[in-house]
């Protein structure tokens, strides 16, 4: 009886069948009450109870194997016909989802290609940086409130490990390594230790430009600053410098530009103004470049930083600086014209 069973195995494990007809005449051959299996089952009641004993499970496992092969011939022949009626050869291909740039790359690209037209290089730094290139190569003084734990993330004290709170950073690292000409452009997220809000993130971007060379003057960073100006915000723009101080640049000054959604004239953007702040800037503090091992007689520098999400704000009027970071699809999308 075994032999028959393990011959049974292999027949039912073969089977085919190419309609449901087919598959319900198998089904009748072997599972029926008249049907093989069945007949099996007969004998085996007639059995004495040592040969129950080997004889009862192989049997039972062939009626369920049968019972299985014959649900998925009819599985698979239901699956065939969906497939042939939702087949249609005619129809066109679906479109495919592109993804879009997001905004801060595309604004991003802008400012660097801009600069770069000017003969600027892009030049990177690491996020975590230490305490000599975030602020003391760039003149901070050991207790200015920037290096307050309240602005910047510390990672570890002694050796210090902090992640970077400017891209100014770039600046002391680009300097140590080469002597003038420089000029650079530094892309890069920085970090800094604030509340989360529609206004702040802990984290954000900024784009820093060098450029240090012999007789490097305020008038070259002035005709920098018009040229960025309109090629970014339009050929009308108007631009304003204000006394300001950072430790790196002396003097210092930010800068304005005409408000590009009045024109000039005064809004709620501006309150009323008719200008927007959007960068920092200055001529290099001589302490800076001997810091770095350039010489301050012989050569100048100017710079300058802004924020990514700032200038963004400005050309796309996004009022919620949260959106940049929550990966939105549908606020990503906006920007499919965008390049
Ligand atoms: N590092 C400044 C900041 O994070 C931005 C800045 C201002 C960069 C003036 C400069 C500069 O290079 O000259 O707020």
């Amino acid at each position: 009886m075994l032999e028959k069973i393990e011959h049974l195995k292999v027949e039912i494990e073969n089977l085919t069948a190419s309609s449901p007809e087919e598959v319900e005449a198998l089904r009748i051959k072997y599972l029926s009450k008249k049907g093989e299996i069945s007949a099996l089952m007969n004998d085996f009641r007639a059995l004495s109870g040592e040969e129950k004993r080997t004889l009862g499970a192989p049997l039972n496992q062939l009626k369920d194997f049968a019972t299985e092969k014959i649900a998925s011939l009819r599985e698979s022949l239901e699956n065939k016909e969906v497939d042939a009626a939702a087949f249609d050869m005619t129809r066109s291909a679906a479109p495919m989802r592109l993804g879009t740039r997001h905004p801060l790359s595309v604004v991003r690209n802008e400012i660097v290609s801009i600069f770069s037209r000017l003969g600027f290089s892009i030049a990177e730094g690491p996020e975590i940086e230490d305490d000599w290139h975030v602020f003391s190569s760039l003149n901070f003084a050991a207790d200015h409130p920037a290096r307050d734990m309240q602005d910047t993330f510390f990672i570890q004290r002694n050796p210090d490990v902090l992640l970077r709170t400017h891209t100014s950073s770039v600046q002391s690292r680009v300097m140590e390594k080469t002597q003038p000409p420089i000029r650079i452009i530094c892309p890069g997220r920085v970090y800094r230790n604030e509340a989360i809000s529609a206004r702040a993130h802990c984290f954000f971007h900024q784009v820093e430009a060098l450029y240090v060379d012999e007789h490097v003057s305020f008038a070259d960073l002035k005709q920098t600053l018009l040229y960025f100006a309109r090629e970014m915000f339009g050929p009308d723009t108007k631009i304003r410098l204000r006394p300001s101080y950072f430790p790196f640049t002396e003097p210092s000054a930010e800068m304005d530009i005409s408000c590009n959604l009045c024109g000039g004239k005064g809004c709620s953007f501006c309150k009323h103004t008719g200008w927007v702040e959007i960068l920092g800037c200055g001529m290099v503090d001589p302490n800076v470049l001997d810091a770095c091992g350039i010489d301050s007689k012989k050569y100048s520098g100017f710079a300058l930083g802004m924020g990514v999400e700032r200038i963004t704000n400005l050309k796309y009027q996004v009022k919620d600086l949260r959106m940049f970071s929550e990966n939105d699809t549908r606020f990503l999308r906006e920007f499919t014209a965008a390049h």
